[in-house]
């Protein structure tokens, strides 16, 4: 489960108070100690009882530009600071079931039974209410492949939550929550872990029942522009897909552009063939993806070809 890092009683700190010291060269996000020592910083900060109703009024005063520039998340994040390739700070609510915006929202804006891992650390403090709960796991990055369906050892640790003051680390491709509703209405704040390498690495989502990957959550802005670009009229721009189908260092963008170079195929069977390439490949997350996919094909070949 994440860190929980031990912190005495701070002394209340200001936003920038936190923004100075993580600013300082010497702050490594990548680095578990380095990270975990500024556990103190945000404890410090949940000590401070005022700041974050302060920025959310000024917010409101201000009709949220920052937040609409900044922020990349829904309305359950404000965005506190961004401005270092190397983290950024943001504030959650975390909503129980007995309120409203829960009641009209359900679960899913808020992640709640979404057991996934991180392709990122972050810190985290819980700010006001008794917390959201988590049920926790562990498992092995390095011994998967990545595969939707691939089992995964996958150990139960605890179930508990974040209680107003509890300081914890999660480390990236480690620390696996299936995250629960809050009993009260909660915030927690976070400093996480910022990097351009980030929409490179895989983040899971698990099936804990059956020990399995069930999915990966991460999609960057460039798996959507392959598909674009393999169905470009003229097809001026598959050579750039086909670049990337070929040599991109990430291989789950490798397999992406080896799909849409596959659908943008005229016939279900020349789509197959495309991807009976990537079922070669000696790297087994493009092998197996293009297996999945020429499977998912096959089975929907006559509805496919109806259409
Ligand atoms: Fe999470």
């Amino acid at each position: 489960m994440p860190r929980v890092i031990p912190c005495g009683d701070e002394p209340a700190l200001q936003l920038g108070d936190v923004i100075a010291a993580l600013n300082n060269e010497r702050f490594e996000p990548a680095d578990e100690d380095s990270f975990a020592a500024a556990g103190r910083l945000l404890k410090g900060l949940a000590a401070n009882r005022s700041f974050l109703a302060d920025i959310a009024v000024a917010e409101l005063k201000d009709r949220c530009g920052r937040q609409a520039k900044e922020n990349l998340y829904s309305s359950q994040v404000i965005m506190l600071h961004r401005a270092s390739e190397k983290y950024f700070i943001r504030a959650n609510f975390w909503p129980s079931p007995q309120d409203s915006v829960f009641k009209a929202s359900g679960n899913s804006p808020f992640f709640y039974h979404v057991p996934h891992d991180h392709n990122f650390s972050f810190l985290t403090v819980g700010y006001l209410g008794s917390g959201y709960w988590s049920e926790y796991y562990e498992y092995d990055y390095e011994k998967v492949v990545g595969l939707p369906g691939e089992k995964v050892d996958l150990r139960f640790i605890e179930k508990s939550r974040l209680e107003q003051g509890k300081v914890m680390l999660y480390r990236a491709h480690k620390d696996v929550h299936n995250q629960l509703p809050a009993d009260e209405m909660s915030v927690s704040i976070n400093i996480m872990e910022a990097s351009p390498r980030l929409p490179f690495l895989s983040q899971y989502r698990f099936d804990p029942a059956k020990c399995e990957i069930a999915g990966i959550l991460t999609r960057s802005s460039s798996e959507a522009l392959l598909a674009l670009a393999a169905n470009h009229e003229g097809g001026n721009a598959r050579d750039l897909v086909e670049d990337f189908a070929a040599r991109h260092p990430c291989d789950r963008l490798r397999f992406a552009a080896l799909r849409e170079l596959a659908s943008a195929r005229g016939s279900v069977d020349e789509s197959l063939s495309v991807l009976a390439k990537g079922a070669a490949s000696p790297n087994a997350l493009v092998a197996g993806l293009a297996r999945q996919e020429a499977a998912r094909l096959q089975a929907n070949r006559s509805w496919i070809e109806r259409t």
